[in-house]
């Protein structure tokens, strides 16, 4: 009767060590936030050590291993620290493409926006949270459309 104990035994073990990894996942990943336009403001990367963030389509990205992309004096430094969408689906620097704002943007644009959009940043870049623009409504209420973007191969961060 020894075999049918040691087996239950094992299984318990089993559980708890689950249990523990699934409480140390959850102890693990942090909360989405929420971002007003000031608060993006200062994950730009100007200071070292620091985390960078940038968001598209008002998903917020902690970008910070691309820190060779979008640190202090690096390439794409302009694009941190704000909405950078209309800037990514034009593949462009200029300081009156550095917006949320897609409007007129050509389909063409549109379509290399979510290309950059799924093939880099969802795919290489945690999502921290979203910007007050993309979940709140103009009188301040929370958005009635807003859907939390899924990541399944990042810790999903979905609350607010
Ligand atoms: C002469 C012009 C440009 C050249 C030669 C160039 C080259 C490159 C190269 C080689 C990479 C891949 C780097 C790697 O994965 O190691 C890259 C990535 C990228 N480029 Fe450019 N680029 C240019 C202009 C621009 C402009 C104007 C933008 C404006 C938005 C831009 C945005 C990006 C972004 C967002 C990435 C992805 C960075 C990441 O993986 O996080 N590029 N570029």
């Amino acid at each position: 009767m020894l075999f049918p104990r040691c087996i239950t035994v094992f299984s318990l073990i089993l559980i708890c060590a689950a249990d523990e990894a699934t409480l140390k996942f959850k102890r693990d990943s942090k909360p989405a936030r929420m971002f007003t336009d000031e608060e993006l403001r200062s994950y730009d990367g100007s200071e070292d050590g620091q985390p960078i963030y940038m968001a598209i389509k008002g998903i917020v990205f902690d970008v910070t291993s691309g820190k060779r992309f979008y640190g202090k004096d690096a390439p794409y430094n302009a694009l941190v620290g704000k909405d950078s969408t209309r800037a990514v689906a034009k593949m462009s620097l200029d300081p009156e493409d550095l917006t949320h704002d897609t409007t007129g943007l050509t389909e063409k644009e549109l379509e290399s926006l979510e290309s950059v959009f799924t093939g880099t940043y969802k795919s290489k870049y945690p999502i921290v949270g979203y910007t007050s623009r993309r979940t709140l409504s103009e009188d301040g209420s929370p958005s009635e459309g807003f859907k939390p973007e899924d990541q399944p191969h990042f810790s999903i961060r979905d609350e607010l």
